[in-house]
């Protein structure tokens, strides 16, 4: 186990720390048992589960920040455990119900207390919670037994060029990440397994993820590896990619909201052509784990287009999303959910 004591809480990267308990459910004969916390952190599972072969396993993400009073908050949870539900669907698992979701993160955040990064560290909670479908089995069929998981680690940063290092760099991939009618817009494991390569020639070629554009046209921004893309105009426009093959990103959705009505800015979420990029003034990957990351350049068949890193809104929308998350502004209703 990593040592509590000497974490250097200012410089942590995303990396897999044990804590001491996560959560534990399983799914027998057509219903989730109550769950609950367990330490050890190895599965044991049949070589015939469906997760290892076929890839039945969606995921979430989702942080828990220290407020200034020391409680501890975690950001839109409901909208993660309904983007869980969504995934479940589309790979056809059992669905996990809200109440079971927010019990168990609101469960490993309260055992893990000492694992909260204090206030204003820069860092936070991550919670993982996942479903995978286990089991014996062979042909290719959905489980017939799962396990609803949420465990979490302390994080920092997850790009190096975060919103206070002069941001991240980019570059286009040709590969895909999603088909059009495929599970680009849901949170499943092969999403993922499927952008491995194209992440590692890019940061091969020294940029530190790359973008994917639409799979159909390959003219269109899509989406980073781990978060969604924005834009902001030289007339001060939020702009956003709209695609059924892109994650719908809570954090997203949250900074839409705080740039229309906090920022008062003209927000638009259409599709985005590459050849646009020399319209933005400054460009941003937001996520749960990447917050916003400032873009300061896209490398896209020899050209390179670059941005103010951080400009004038990405930080006013930086700031504005830290305050809520760490409860120093009051957030739009239902946004924090106070673990106590
Ligand atoms: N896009 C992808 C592919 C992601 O993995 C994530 C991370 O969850 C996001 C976007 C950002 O989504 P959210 O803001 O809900 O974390
Ligand atoms: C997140 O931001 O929560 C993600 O899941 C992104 C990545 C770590 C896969």
């Amino acid at each position: 186990m990593a040592d509590l004591e000497n974490l250097d809480w200012k410089n942590l990267g995303f990396s897999y720390i044990k804590t001491d308990f996560r959560f534990i459910a399983t799914y027998k004969n057509g219903s989730w048992s109550q769950g609950g916390l367990v330490s050890e952190n190895v599965l044991q599972l049949s070589e015939g589960s469906p997760v290892l072969h076929y890839g039945q396993a969606c995921f979430e993400g989702l942080k828990a920040y220290r407020s200034q009073e020391g409680k501890a908050l975690l950001f839109r949870p409901l909208e993660n455990a309904k983007r869980l539900q969504t995934s479940c669907e589309r790979l056809l698992m059992p669905k996990v119900s809200e109440e079971l979701f927010l019990r168990a993160c609101a469960e490993v955040v309260k055992a893990n207390q000492k694992w909260l990064a204090p206030y204003k560290s820069g860092a936070s909670l991550y919670l993982r919670p996942f479903v995978i479908g286990v089991g014996d089995n062979l042909g290719v069929k959905p489980a017939s037994e799962y396990l609803f998981i949420v465990f979490c680690a302390p994080v920092g940063a997850y790009f190096k060029g975060g919103i206070e290092k002069g941001g991240a760099r980019f570059i286009t991939t040709a590969f895909d990440r999603a088909a059009p009618k495929g599970t680009g817009g849901v949170k499943v494991g092969g999403n993922y397994a499927a952008s491995l390569l194209a992440h590692k020639m890019a940061t091969e070629q020294g940029y530190d993820d790359c973008i994917y554009l639409d799979p159909t046209t390959h003219t269109k921004i899509e989406e980073v590896g781990a978060a969604n893309f924005f834009g902001i105009t030289h007339d001060s426009a939020f702009i956003t990619p709209h695609s059924p093959s892109i994650l719908p990103s809570i954090t997203r959705k949250s900074l839409m909201v705080l740039a229309k009505e906090h920022l008062k800015l003209k927000v638009e979420e259409r599709e985005i052509l590459v050849d646009e990029l020399g319209a933005f003034k400054e460009a941003g990957a937001c996520g749960t784990a990447a917050i916003i990351t400032p873009i300061k350049e896209i490398a896209h068949n020899n050209k390179s287009y670059s941005f103010e890193a951080p400009g004038n809104i990405t930080k006013q929308l930086y700031d504005l999303l830290l305050s809520i998350q760490q409860g120093e502004q009051e957030a739009p209703k239902d946004w924090i959910f106070e673990v106590g």
